[in-house]
């Protein structure tokens, strides 16, 4: 895997990974958590750093935000620190960074990465520092982001993770505004138009940011026309709690509150369970709808330990809708679906951070030749094609950018397990 190692030097800025060099030339929050999950098997030191760097741009309230800018390159990515222009929101760090946040993942990536070397971590202090940030994280998205319903919610699709998923289509659809200024898009010099959201999208996503900026990114905004519950995000929260409670307890702390609120995370995602489609969906806030719609984000509460829909999520993953086995990957919508495309995005394409959590899963579940040939197809495709930012389904032809660090860092971090240093771990 020196290919994978040789992306990740060539992607790294001295403190952080930038997720691609043209494409994605800033630090962003849940690419350098799967980017460190990567790393500790390169250097444990840089795991480390990777995310101290993420961790030292928190805002006061506890947020990790979504994007940290190299102020230098800002002419090349839109929306920038310009349009953000943070150092002019009370509470934001004293970097130029984002408002809006990413999923948690943080806890997971910080457990692993301290696990890969106790000793190196000890020396630096790094879990008990980790600790302190992770707690104010959660904290917020325990104070700030959680509904009545007992999920979180978030207030852009970029907070997702998963822009384009047909999960937001209806709320964007119902929102009548958009952004009247000019809408750069300086993403299509470094990838087809055809695998990137629309414009349409674009004007809805600045529109969206611009009226979170403008309320200070408070989160109290009444009449914010964006606030979904996303399955992915639920799931990855109540993961990173069990993480959390692990991380307490190995610095001799009470594990309780942690192992409390994944339980209860769990129970909430009952109210996005979908009978009739066989996975979780969204839901719309605002308007109490659920998104009926099969994604990669309705597998992810496979993730959970003790959930309560396993056996119908697992028959989901191999059916003809997102094909296990068949197609390259897992599929980040279903296969069937008119609303399926399969080069534009979360409409359709395998990505490797997702293909990463199911493997993780099904190694967790006890199905070991699953969960082994996921991570083999992914050190392929991933060797075969430079590390492509997602892969076509159907065909496993490289869509989006190439050398892209989590593709790189998630493909090494399993091929180690299948085949080096930790032996059987996968
Ligand atoms: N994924 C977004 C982009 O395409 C930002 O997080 O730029």
């Amino acid at each position: 895997m020196a290919a994978a190692t040789r992306v990740l030097a060539r992607n790294w800025r001295g403190s952080y990974t930038v997720p691609a060099a043209g494409l994605y030339p800033h630090q962003w929050s849940w690419d350098s958590a799967f980017i460190a999950i990567g790393l500790r098997h390169i250097s444990p030191r840089r795991a480390q750093q990777e995310l101290d760097t993420i961790f030292s741009a928190q805002w006061a309230d506890g947020r990790l935000p979504q994007i940290v800018f190299n102020p230098r390159l800002d002419v090349h990515y839109s929306p920038g620190a310009a349009f953000w222009r943070s150092e002019r929101i009370p509470g934001s760090p004293p970097v130029p960074t984002s408002g809006l946040i990413q999923p948690p993942n943080h806890a997971l990536a910080v457990l692993l990465v301290h696990q890969a070397d106790p000793e190196a971590s000890a020396r630096r202090r790094f879990l008990p520092r980790a600790y302190e940030r992770l707690l104010a994280w959660h904290g917020y998205l325990a104070d700030r982001r959680t509904d009545p319903s007992g999920l979180v919610h978030v207030l852009h699709p970029w907070e997702s993770g998963m822009d384009n998923s047909p999960y937001w289509d209806a709320p964007l659809a119902a929102i009548g505004e958009t952004f009247r200024g000019d809408i750069p898009r300086p993403d299509l010099d470094h990838a087809d138009a055809s695998h990137r959201p629309s414009n349409a999208e674009y004007g809805k996503y600045l529109y969206l940011a611009a009226r979170y900026r403008d309320h200070d990114c408070d989160d109290r905004d009444a009449g914010y026309p964006f606030v979904l519950e996303d399955p992915a995000v639920n799931a990855l929260y109540a993961r990173s709690e069990w993480a959390l409670g692990r991380i307490a307890e190995l610095l001799g702390n009470d594990p309780a509150p942690h192992a409390d609120r994944a339980h209860a995370l769990t129970e909430a995602l009952e109210t996005l369970w979908a009978p009739e489609l066989g996975c979780y969906v969204a839901r719309d806030v605002v308007s109490g709808e659920l998104q009926p719609y099969r994604t990669v984000s309705g597998l992810a509460p496979l993730l959970i330990p003790d959930l309560p829909h396993t056996d119908e999520l697992l028959t989901m993953l191999e059916s003809e809708h997102f094909g296990l086995g068949q197609a390259a990957l897992v599929p980040s919508h279903d296969l069937t679906a008119p609303t399926f495309d399969s080069s534009r995005y979360w409409r359709g394409p395998s990505w490797f951070n997702t293909a990463w959590l199911i493997a993780e899963a099904l190694h967790e579940r006890g199905f070991h030749d699953e969960a082994r040939s996921l991570a083999s197809q992914m050190a392929d495709l991933g060797l075969e094609h430079d590390f492509p930012e997602y892969v076509d389904p159907i065909s496993g032809e490289p869509r989006g950018t190439l050398r892209f660090s989590w593709t790189a860092a998630l493909s090494l971090d399993l091929y180690e397990r299948l085949h080096g240093r930790e032996g059987a771990a996968l």
